[in-house]
């Protein structure tokens, strides 16, 4: 079969550099010859239908209010960059070398005084060393999910996570949160009629602190709450917690982990308090859940990578990181008041959303008639760029929502992309006071968030 090839016109750096090989030359074609032969599992995983329009959103002109991006740049590059060059004069060998299935005991250990900060009293021996917390994600659905199970998850919930469930074949049930995230009765009502209709509910996937992507908190007594349901009904926790420490006002809340040792999985990150790019995460579960996760772990990666666990453990020992977190909270406490402030400012009437007390993100409610999704093309056209609601559902809801985060953009380009994105909005409702409703795009909001404290309800 004929392949059709585009000559890849871009000089390659490395023949340049002097090798004088000729650039081989990129083989850009969209036949897959392959095409009937992928696993059925392959089969749901699609690339987004925005994905083209954020190549474009990533330009500079253009504030992009759609990233989840942490913002590093107050990291102590030149003190890092001395602490680790020591650790690899000293360490390097053991650094550079395969490592332990479950991760490196002295950066467990490390975590486990992490994850004191939010109550949680742990053994090293339960926590096994992940790449990001996705792939701690990836490895414990792989150990309980069958096709064709059930995982519940909050409506809406953390694309990344649905991404991982979709191939593994399961199906997720939403289950409605309210400004305090996951509803009981709702989390009751799904087991029942699921159990009434034969379905295995394999687990519960919450983010309890600054949900991704609703920016909404669990207080204490509503986390209680929800560990009594699931004992009722047998049913196992994971707890996605890498926002919990970007609180912006008094202490982090204890984790559910905290409240119940014996039901929950905790899935924790350096991603957001240290850094994305070394790709640390940690899983920590009862103890014969962690033996089949180290199992798991050392069938997919042989080990977690033993540098990176070197570069974040030395970070821990020799730089102030709980002082890092502190000033962390603080920048992002900005950026969220400059989106607040800037959306109280030049929402429309009827657009509503929530006042996350941490973490990076807003939810925001359309008024009646309005599609996120449809609206995007005329956003990015007007320089400004959200994530449409639909990503955060399974089954497609969120017409009506789109996701806004402060944690990448400065204040004021924050206020400037609220600004533009006002502009948008007003036009679309213009457009509808012109030629009516569409009645296609009539998607009532789901899971009762609309109504943060003081959002615009004029
Ligand atoms: C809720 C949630 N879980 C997990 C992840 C994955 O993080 P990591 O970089 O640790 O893999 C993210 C990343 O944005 C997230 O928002």
């Amino acid at each position: 079969m004929a392949i059709v090839t585009e000559p890849d016109q871009t000089p390659d750096p490395a023949a340049s550099a002097g090798r004088g090989v000729a650039p081989a030359a990129r083989r850009d074609t969209r036949l897959d010859t392959w095409a009937g032969r992928y696993a059925s599992r392959t089969h749901g995983m699609t690339a987004s239908a925005v994905r083209s329009l954020f190549e474009v959103a990533n330009r500079p002109e253009v504030v992009s209010l759609a990233g989840g991006m942490p913002n590093i740049a107050d990291l102590p590059l030149d003190v890092i960059a001395d602490n680790l060059a020591s650790m690899v004069f000293k360490e390097g060998p053991r650094a550079m070398q395969y490592g332990s299935g479950q991760g490196e005991p002295v950066l467990r250990e490390q975590i486990t005084e992490v994850m004191r900060l939010e109550g949680i009293h742990a053994h090293r021996d339960d926590v096994t060393l992940t790449v990001g917390s996705q792939q701690g994600l990836d490895l414990v659905t792989r150990l309980f999910c069958d096709p064709g199970d059930v995982i519940l998850a909050e409506a809406p919930s953390y694309v990344g996570a649905l991404g991982t469930f979709r191939s593994y074949q399961t199906d997720v049930v939403h289950v409605g949160m309210d400004d305090d995230g996951l509803s009981p009765e709702a989390l009751r009502e799904a087991l029942v009629a699921l159990r009434s209709a034969g379905r295995t509910v394999k687990f519960l996937y919450t983010i309890p602190n600054f949900q991704n992507p609703a920016g909404v908190t669990q207080p204490l007594e509503r986390r209680a709450e929800l560990l009594r349901v699931a004992r009722e009904f047998g049913l196992l926790v994971v707890e996605d917690n890498p926002y919990g420490l970007l609180t912006f006002s008094g202490e982090p809340i204890p984790a559910m982990r905290s409240l119940d040792a014996d039901n929950v999985i905790y899935l924790g990150s350096f991603s957001k308090t240290f850094s994305p790019g070394v790709r640390v995460g940690w899983v920590l579960a009862p103890h014969a859940v962690r033996e089949k996760l180290v199992l798991a772990q050392e069938s997919a990666t042989l080990c977690p990578p033993v540098f990176s666990q070197y570069v974040v453990s030395t970070y821990l020992a020799t730089c102030d990181w709980r002082g890092q977190i502190a000033s962390f909270r603080d920048m992002y406490r900005t950026r969220r008041d400059a989106m607040l402030a800037g959306l109280a400012e030049h929402m429309p009437a009827g657009t509503t959303w929530t006042h996350p007390e941490g973490g990076f993100f807003v939810w925001v409610t359309l008024p009646e008639g309005l599609d996120s999704q449809a609206m995007l093309p005329r956003a990015i056209t007007s320089r400004v760029a959200y994530v449409p609601g639909p990503a955060f559902f399974a089954d497609g809801f969120g017409a009506r929502n789109m996701r806004v985060s402060y944690c990448y953009p400065p204040p004021e380009r924050i206020r400037e992309g609220t600004r533009r994105l006002g502009e948008v909005l007003q036009h679309e409702l213009s457009l509808h006071e012109t030629f009516g409703l569409d009645p296609r795009h009539d998607d009532p909001p789901r899971g009762g968030i609309t109504r943060g404290p003081g959002a615009n309800q004029s």
